[in-house]
């Protein structure tokens, strides 16, 4: 093991003919280059594929960087393009959506309707008093009205703020003092495994520790028994039924820099920080990025089966979709229930084109074997795509060949909440190599930067940075420039790059391999480890289905490292298997990556975004305190 260690594998995958042919992009390079030599230009071209009520002046204003501003002048509303438009085309009568309920309920919506839906709730919350620039807090499951509200809010100009469904009434409380939003739209519940998340609790508990909130607005999903303040709280369908909710509602003209939401994030330190967006780059890259990385045409059936209460939900399954005007697949539950097919039913009866998830489902979902995926015909798909964290080879392979049946090809996106739209993805012309996320976007201009501050060999690890702006960066933390430069812009201030927190490597071919965040990295005796590395070798094991392996401090070697397994259905712990497992990883990845401890668990602790938070086994290997744990799954 060396410090350059060259990425793990050569093999390659290559689109098939009829795959280039049909590609909505079929030459990157060209794409690329065009972008390259002049970046305006470009997406100005692109601006141009979309609707605006007035033009822009300058496409970028550079002049108080790192606060970029984008399409300058322009007058928008994303809902304009998302919605509005279409009901003047045959997309009018198209499905938006078609979503599947955990208990088997069913509602389909088309564009139409989708927006008499949207200009219903924007009247109702116009009639409470919501006003342009005015934050909503949205806090709800997986539901259509989640998305009806998100769109709702963009009309009237009303930055909204999605907090994730599963998380804790504290987490809540502090969002919603941070954003000092009035009004809060929720559920009386949601199914999540057969059983009811009861999201009002939660909400009256927030609304207690955070009383900017003056009303609540509650969908009625799983119609338990709930607590309902009167002269604050009120239901979401008396609302909807009341003459004040009409079909018709006036889209707020915005401005291009105007904001669109707020998402929180956590970061490296303590609390949770609020990216923003605004609604014209915003429009402008998240639409582009998709026609062009997943091939979106009128006739595919897109799953994007993320949460909205995430980045990739907001980009992904409400914004970018339907300003081109695809029809999504929407389910709200969890994958393996009642059974671990439930998602490979959803693709054959709904004849799902493309797929995209997190390695960590695909993970779970790989762990009971082929057969659940077999019994289904997913003959349907098309291309199939991975977000969130580095996907290990044997990840990608066994989607590639069981899902993908050996011709889909895997779309792997890097991005962040804060870049708004994916950075690094092949588009499905590019060749593949399992486990990286291929080349920049069309229009990013990446590299990865070491610690002398200069362009790192192929095959050396360093800090992956973007040169340059972007129409759908962050614009600023919410209520806090100065986290916004810190965070981001301090590191490298005077060549005036944007440091994504990662560690990155690119090979010969000029492919990028995404190690991890940089606090996830390990150095042992002064070498350099991924996480992500050590975690590939172990899942690689026939024995075991997930793993997490953190840096504890030794003083011998600085770190050492120590492994948590999940094994598969059947197989247990031992001590035999521990040394195997040692030595696996010695001869996958080198002998410095044996784990000198591996402990074998039946759960991760893991974000919501299913990343595993590795800073709480760390805390708790070291007996130290967890710290915040707001964003732990359960
Ligand atoms: O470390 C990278 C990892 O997720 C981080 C961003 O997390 P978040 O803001 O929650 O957004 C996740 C969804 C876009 C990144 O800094 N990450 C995301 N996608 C990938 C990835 N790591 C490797 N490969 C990816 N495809």
């Amino acid at each position: 093991m060396t410090e350059d260690y060259s990425p793990p594998t050569s093999e390659w995958y290559h689109p098939t003919e009829d795959i280039v042919e049909h590609a909505n992009v079929p030459d990157y390079e060209a794409v690329y280059a065009e972008a390259q030599d002049d970046l305006e230009a470009f997406w100005a071209k692109r601006a141009n594929t979309l609707e605006w009520h007035k033009m822009w002046d300058k496409v970028l204003d550079d002049s108080n960087a790192p606060f970029y501003k984008w399409f300058v002048g322009a007058k928008t509303n994303i809902v304009h393009n998302a919605l509005d438009r279409h009901t003047k085309t045959w997309r009018r009568n198209k499905l938006a959506f078609i979503w599947e309920g955990e208990n088997g309920d069913k509602v389909t919506m088309s564009y139409w309707r989708l927006w008499q839906e949207g200009n219903k709730f924007a009247n109702v919350l116009r009639s409470m008093g919501v006003k342009k620039g005015d934050r909503v807090t949205i806090y709800m499951g997986r539901v259509p009205e989640i998305i009806i509200a998100m769109l709702a809010c963009a009309k009237i100009g009303a930055p909204h703020s999605v907090v994730y469904g599963g998380f804790s009434d504290q987490a809540l409380a502090d969002r919603i003092a941070d954003a000092q939003s009035r009004v809060l739209v929720t559920a009386d519940g949601a199914w999540l495994r057969g059983k009811i998340v009861r999201l009002k609790d939660v909400v009256d508990e927030a609304v207690r520790r955070s009383p900017v909130v003056d009303t609540v607005i509650v969908v009625k999903r799983t119609g338990h028994d709930i607590n309902m303040e009167q002269g604050r709280d009120y239901w979401y369908h008396d609302l909807m039924a009341l003459p004040i909710a009409s079909r018709y509602c006036e889209t707020e003209v915005m401005d291009a820099e105007d904001p669109l939401f707020i998402l929180y994030t956590s970061g490296t330190t303590g609390k949770p920080k609020g990216v923003l967006h605004t609604h014209g780059g915003y429009q402008v890259y998240t639409s582009t990025t998709l026609e062009w990385a997943f091939d979106i045409k009128d006739d595919d059936r897109w799953w994007c089966a993320a949460d909205p209460g995430w980045i990739t939900g907001h980009s992904y399954i409400v914004y970018a979709p339907l300003i081109l005007g695809a029809t999504s697949i929407i389910y709200e539950g969890a994958p393996n229930f009642p059974y671990p097919d439930r998602w490979w039913r959803i693709v054959e009866e709904y004849g799902v084109t493309i797929l995209y998830t997190a390695p960590t489902a695909i993970r779970g979902l790989m762990r009971f074997g082929d057969a659940w995926a077999n019994r289904h015909d997913l003959s349907s798909l098309r291309l199939l795509g991975s977000v969130g964290e580095p996907i290990n080879p044997e990840a990608w392979r066994w989607y590639h060949r069981v899902i993908g049946r050996e011709e889909c090809p895997i779309i792997d996106t890097w991005w962040q909440t804060e870049t708004g739209g994916f950075m690094i993805c092949p588009l499905p012309s590019v060749g593949l190599k399992p486990g990286s996320a291929t080349r920049p976007f069309p229009g990013i201009s990446v590299d990865i930067i070491n610690d002398e501050g200069k362009s790192c060999e192929p095959g050396e690890d360093g800090n992956l940075v973007i040169q340059g702006p972007w129409p759908s960066m962050l614009r600023t933390v919410w209520g806090d420039d100065q986290r916004f430069l810190d965070q981001y812009w301090s590191k490298y201030k005077e060549q005036g790059w944007y440091l994504a927190g990662d560690t990155a490597r690119r090979d010969a071919d000029g492919y990028y391999w995404i190690i991890g965040r940089n606090d996830d990295v390990i150095k042992v005796s002064g070498y350099r480890l991924g996480t992500a590395e050590v975690e590939s070798a172990l899942v690689s094991h026939e024995t075991v289905a997930e793993a997490a392996v953190i840096a504890v401090p030794d003083e011998l070697r600085g770190n050492v490292i120590h492994a948590y397994c999940i094994l598969v259905n059947g197989v247990d712990g031992s001590k035999e298997l521990e040394a195997e497992l040692k030595n696996h990883v010695g001869d996958e990845v080198g002998p410095i990556a044996k784990p000198s401890v591996i402990n074998f668990v039946e759960k991760l602790p893991k974000t919501r975004s299913g990343k595993i938070m590795r800073r709480i086994l760390k805390a708790e290997a070291q007996g130290l305190p967890v710290g915040d744990t707001s964003t732990l799954e359960e």
